[in-house]
């Protein structure tokens, strides 16, 4: 599986931590930055991320800052993704299971390490339940108000 990364600078070590995790494990690892603790702006990555999903180039993408608000929200203006912020393995087990989440946002203030590894491979090893869950995942680009 080819994952898509990208953190800012609050995200920067855990996005380190978790490469080195993922590639152990034997995954593809595409990293759009950034490449440093120097401040920049998350929505770019976050971007970056998202459109590598959603163009094929990845199946999967991770995004981080030091919340995981402002790289989930952005991540979610491109269309077809969605970005589920989880801060527990329930978070994303059933950001899976449900929305068929296609892109992890993780708050590397609001978690440790081992919690960002353990919920990162949650996420990865949960399949979309389909079902009545597909048909509420379709609903969710077609707004209608
Ligand atoms: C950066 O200080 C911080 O605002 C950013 O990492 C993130 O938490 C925003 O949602």
């Amino acid at each position: 599986m080819e994952i898509a990364i990208g953190a800012d600078h609050a995200g920067f070590k855990a996005k380190i931590f978790l490469i080195a995790h993922l590639e152990s494990k034997g995954y593809g690892i595409h990293d759009v930055g950034t490449d440093s603790v120097k401040s920049v702006d998350y929505p770019h990555f976050a971007h970056a991320v998202g459109k590598m999903v959603i163009d094929g180039h990845a199946d999967k993408g991770i995004v981080i800052c030091g919340t995981g608000i402002g790289v989930s929200i952005s991540a979610n203006k491109i269309p077809g993704v969605r970005a589920a912020l989880c801060s527990t393995n329930e978070d994303a087990e059933m950001s899976r299971k449900h929305n068929n989440s296609n892109v992890l946002a993780l708050g590397a203030r609001s978690c440790g390490p081992p919690d960002l590894v353990a919920i990162t491979d949650t996420w990865l090893n949960t399949a979309f339940e389909g079902g009545r869950h597909e048909r509420r995942v379709n609903q969710i680009e077609n707004i209608n108000i």
